[in-house]
């Protein structure tokens, strides 16, 4: 079948999938096979203090596959106490957009908070903008600014979190209401069942994040990797760690890793999620070769 989502239409990927921004991991050899298998593998400028290897990275990812990608630019909030009065911090980010315009990508990701800078510069450009947030508020608030498309985060999900996150049904369902802007759906995410909700909550393309730990090109340690996809996500202590407001657990695999058991490769799972998709709406009596959510 073919995929047709506004995501889907702006980045020119095959599968209304989006890697996950991976700090430590996400980087050229594991993103590219993302992209590879038809998503939109996303290479997070932070994991490369030193500009000079970004740039190198970024001619690696060219190299390694010639399918879309992304950049994505993480700010948590104690990295840019005011940017107002920190001129350095919003250069040092700035430096890798030019980076990346300069290696010829033009899709770039933000997480956290005060991001819009960015996006402006993006904009000057030409290039797309997406940003990452875990309200709806501060989604609309992204809209207002002029970003492409927002990714929201819900309360199943890991990453930023905040002591107002809704679930992912709520967060989806109610910024589509609320939103004209593409939305990426994140957060607990991690099979064809999933990926099939969010679209029809409303969600133009899903972020992967904890799944793609459980891959083998995911570039975790294999006893960490055997440790996560053997959690038990009803326990108390993982319940605890994802639902209660706590950012010192920044890292912490979500409520996804409960859909993968078994570390296969990026594309495995890829096929999977999307084979599985075609197969519940072909069940349902959906015959055509194209799926169109674009309305
Ligand atoms: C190991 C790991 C590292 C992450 N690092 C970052 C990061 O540096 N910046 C960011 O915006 N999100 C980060 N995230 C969050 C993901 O990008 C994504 O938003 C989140 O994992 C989605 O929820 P899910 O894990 O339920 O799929 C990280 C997630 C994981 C599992």
């Amino acid at each position: 079948m073919i995929w047709n989502t506004k995501i889907t239409q702006i980045t020119g990927i095959k599968y209304p999938l989006i890697m996950g921004a991976f700090g430590g991991w996400g980087k050229s050899d594991f993103a590219s096979v993302f992209s590879n298998a038809g998503g939109l593998g996303i290479i997070a400028a932070l994991n490369f203090p030193d500009k000079k290897d970004f740039k190198k990275d970024l001619q690696k990812m060219k190299t390694l596959t010639d399918k879309p990608f992304g950049i994505n630019l993480s700010m948590p909030h104690h990295s840019l106490k005011d940017i107002n009065e920190d001129e350095k911090a919003i250069e040092r980010y700035l430096k890798y957009v030019d980076i990346g315009f300069e290696e010829n990508c033009n899709i770039f990701t933000t997480s956290g908070y005060k991001a819009s800078f960015i996006g402006k510069r993006v904009h000057e450009s030409d290039g797309y903008w997406f940003h990452k947030c875990v309200l709806v508020k501060h989604a609309v608030s992204a809209e207002r600014e002029g970003a492409d498309g927002v990714t929201l985060v819900g309360l199943e999900g890991t990453g930023f979190k905040n002591p107002l996150s809704n679930p992912t049904l709520i967060n989806i369902t109610m910024a589509r209401k609320l939103l004209k802007i593409p939305i990426i759906a994140a957060g607990g995410i991690g099979d064809a069942r999933g990926f099939l909700a969010a679209l029809a909550m409303g969600a133009d393309g899903v972020c992967l994040g904890t799944a793609l730990m459980a891959t083998e090109e995911c570039p975790v340690l294999q006893k960490i990797k055997n440790k996560w996809i053997t959690s038990d996500i009803f326990s108390e202590e993982f319940y605890k760690r994802i639902y209660h407001y706590n950012i010192k657990n920044f890292m912490a695999p979500s409520t996804a890793i409960g859909h993968r058991r078994k570390i296969v490769p990026t594309k495995v799972m890829v096929d999977d999620i999307i084979n599985g998709a075609e197969n519940i709406l072909q069940s349902w009596g959906f015959n055509n070769s194209e799926i169109n959510t674009i309305f």
